[in-house]
């Protein structure tokens, strides 16, 4: 992992798209960054079809003038290859280049994101512009940072892919019969006879096979790292100081295992934007950057930089595995019905609940309000009033108040619980038709992180491979797909001494998303001393009673006990004195099974009494319920954040000097919706 060359402290700034505007509103631009001390920005992201108005002639000197003068103004450039956006003559040219739907149909040119990751006519242009760019700013002072392409996820289904899919498959599996094994060909006979018969999902008459759309999200993710790398091996070999990322875009339609990325990006990158305008959102903030930083450190470790020794100095950040927020909304939050204006101090708040989960900054999308195109009502630091307004008002404290932080960067968050987290599991469930429709991957997952988050846990994500022994509690919600390796490096970290908390649907199907017969959860039935006969998948309005005075929803099973003993049980109905909560002594460790979903304060009462009995300790037990808080430390020092996300002021009685004044104090006043960043003592 690296940092932007050339910049210390905390990174501001966002996505700035000069080519929507007249070349006077520049320098402007480049004075109104100074004023909110901006000090990094996205350039070029969408600006191919100005870059390369016809096919191989380049027109860069608007980029130049802009590139020097930021450069004047002392702001660093991650400089964007624009490949996201391909222009309509590359479409016009290459029509095979558009990308199909699965129900088959070509789309058009148009938009953005209107191109095949497979087509090699795309693939090659998208290496001629970096290279071109890589040429003409390798030395330009003001390059910090490669930002290739933006947001990658796109997906196809043509024939250039269905070609790639095979590579693909023949590189996993190596012969035919493994295949039709994995996706059990016997079924609705889909026993392929030769390669040429497999195709992507495409539009079918019924349910499509799981398997193998399993493996196509599986194809899809690598093949557009391919891409990735592609580009970012050409701009390594052209400036190899320079550090080389793209944005991550998070969401169930995501084709992108971004663990896996990780370690092929030097720094992570996210763009997040809550979709929840309650305190929902903050919540949502929090899972996102616990998330990054979980990628960053998963990619140190299985990346370049974890390969090496010792990194070589200078090359990490002291504070640990380098993670970004590079996009999020100055002042708004979309949600399907409205454009909501966040509330004075929220765009401060969501920027610190980053910077105090470990990222490296705060960015937005964008620098200025565009007058026209599809997202011409974004909000931005500078948006369509002009400079006075609040918001951009608020732009400029912002600006000043990471500048007083940045002795923050150098703390790492060290998180003693952690979240299975697997890509995989999620596109699994999305295909496969399951035993009730509320089943959802990431719904679970986030319920456990906000019950965590609400009991004031900073919390890993792991991914198979990961090191689990450093944790005192790992949880598993919905974890659908265990290989029989990681189930054994489960069993091994709780009978060294870990605790486990399990939920429902969790080691039920292998990496095939093939069942595990012989009784629920097949994978991790010995580790937890439990077997599952059934589930009873529960009508969302239904609540069963159980022995503790909670009540379980969505789902519950009979659970047998092979070894467990029983901790809450179900009362009434079907289900009457059967476990709903198990606790399994393993090895040195224990091992906890919940059948049924539980409400979030439960959960939350639950996780932190597991948490406690397993030895992890919430961050600021003085905290009170609405106030954030979260620790970055080094060996020697600590900083402590305070997020105030109630509409009424708090005390919290906790000492150390108060980073925006600079004061020690012996407890922080919050004001409602305020912050703060104590240097602990
Ligand atoms: C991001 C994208 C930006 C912009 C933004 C709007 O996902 O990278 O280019 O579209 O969304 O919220």
């Amino acid at each position: 992992m690296r940092w932007p060359k050339g910049l210390t402290g905390l990174c501001y700034g966002g996505d700035y798209n000069p080519e929507q505007w007249p070349a006077e509103v520049w320098p402007t631009d480049v004075e109104l960054m100074r004023r909110a001390r901006v000090n990094l920005v996205t350039v070029g992201v969408f600006a191919w079809s100005r870059l390369e108005p016809q096919p191989g002639r380049y027109d860069f000197d608007w980029l130049d003038r802009v590139l020097d003068l930021l450069h004047d103004g002392g702001i660093r450039v991650a400089l964007a290859t624009p490949t996201a956006s391909p222009p309509p003559w590359f479409s016009l040219r290459h029509p095979d280049a558009l990308p199909v739907t699965a129900d088959g149909v070509r789309l058009s040119h148009g938009s953005r994101d209107t191109y095949c990751a497979s087509a090699p006519a795309y693939r090659a242009a998208a290496r001629e512009i970096a290279v071109a760019l890589a040429e003409r700013y390798r030395d330009h002072p003001a390059l910090a940072l490669w930002h290739v392409h933006n947001e990658y996820g796109t997906t196809c289904h043509c024939e250039h892919v269905a070609v790639a899919f095979r590579a693909w498959l023949r590189a996993r599996y190596g012969d035919l019969d493994s295949v039709n094994d994995a996706w059990t060909g016997s079924f609705w006979s889909q026993h392929y006879s030769g390669w040429e018969q497999i195709r992507p999902p495409r539009a079918t008459q019924y349910l499509g096979n799981p398997s193998q759309l399993l493996d196509f999200r599986r194809f899809v993710s690598d093949e557009l790292l391919a891409a990735y790398v592609e580009q970012r091996d050409l701009l390594r070999a052209a400036t190899p100081d320079v550090p080389v990322t793209t944005n991550y875009v998070l969401g169930g339609w995501v084709p992108v295992d971004h663990a896996r990325w990780s370690a092929e990006v030097d720094l992570v990158a996210i763009d997040h934007y809550p979709a929840e305008i309650g305190p929902g959102a903050e919540e949502q903030t929090a899972f996102a950057a616990d998330l990054a930083r979980s990628w960053a450190r998963h990619g140190q470790r299985t990346g370049r930089a974890g390969r090496t020794a010792g990194p070589p100095e200078g090359r990490n950040p002291p504070g640990g595995p380098a993670w970004l927020l590079m996009e999020s909304a100055p002042n708004l939050i979309i949600t399907p019905d409205r454009m909501h204006a966040k509330e004075p101090g929220r765009m401060t708040r969501h920027s610190l609940a980053h910077v105090a989960r470990g990222s490296r900054g705060a960015m937005f999308f964008q620098w200025r309000a565009s007058r026209g195109g599809a997202e011409v009502f974004h909000s931005a630091l500078v948006p369509h009033a002009g400079p006075d307004s609040r918001a951009f008002r608020e732009a400029v404290s912002l600006g000043a108040l990471l500048a007083r932080l940045s002795e923050v960067d150098a703390g790492t968050v060290r998180a003693r619980v952690a979240i299975a987290w697997d890509a995989a599991s999620w596109w699994a469930l999305q295909a496969t038709v399951l035993p009730s429709a509320q089943l959802d991957y990431a719904a679970e997952v986030s319920a456990a992180h906000r019950a965590l988050y609400r009991a004031g846990h900073p919390t890993d994500f792991v991914t198979d491979g990961d090191d689990l022994f450093g944790y005192a509690l790992l949880v598993l919600p919905a974890l659908y797909l265990v290989s029989d390796r990681y189930a054994s490096r489960i069993r091994d970290y709780v009978a060294a001494g870990g605790h486990l908390l399990v939920s429902y649907f969790s080691g039920i199907a292998d990496e095939h998303a093939r069942v595990r017969v012989g009784g629920y959860p097949g994978a991790l039935r010995d580790l937890l001393g439990i077997r599952v006969e059934e589930f009873h998948p529960l009508d969302p309005t239904i609540r069963l009673p159980l022995s503790d005075g909670s009540t379980g929803r969505l789902w519950a099973e009979t659970v047998r006990l092979t070894g467990a003993t029983p901790s809450v049980g179900y009362l009434g109905g079907l289900l009457d004195g059967q476990p709903a909560l198990t606790r399994h002594g393993y090895g040195d460790g224990v091992a906890w099974y919940l059948s049924t979903r539980l409400d979030d304060d439960p959960y939350r009462d639950l996780l932190a009494r597991v948490a406690e009995a397993a030895g992890a300790a919430p961050t600021c037990p003085a905290a009170q319920a609405g106030v954030e808080a979260v620790r970055r430390c080094t060996a020697e020092a600590s900083w402590l954040f305070l997020l105030n996300h109630t509409d009424a002021p708090q005390t919290v009685p906790v000492s150390g000097v108060d980073l925006f004044t600079g004061v020690h104090v012996d407890r922080v006043v919050l004001p409602a919706g305020g912050c703060a960043v104590l240097r602990e003592t």
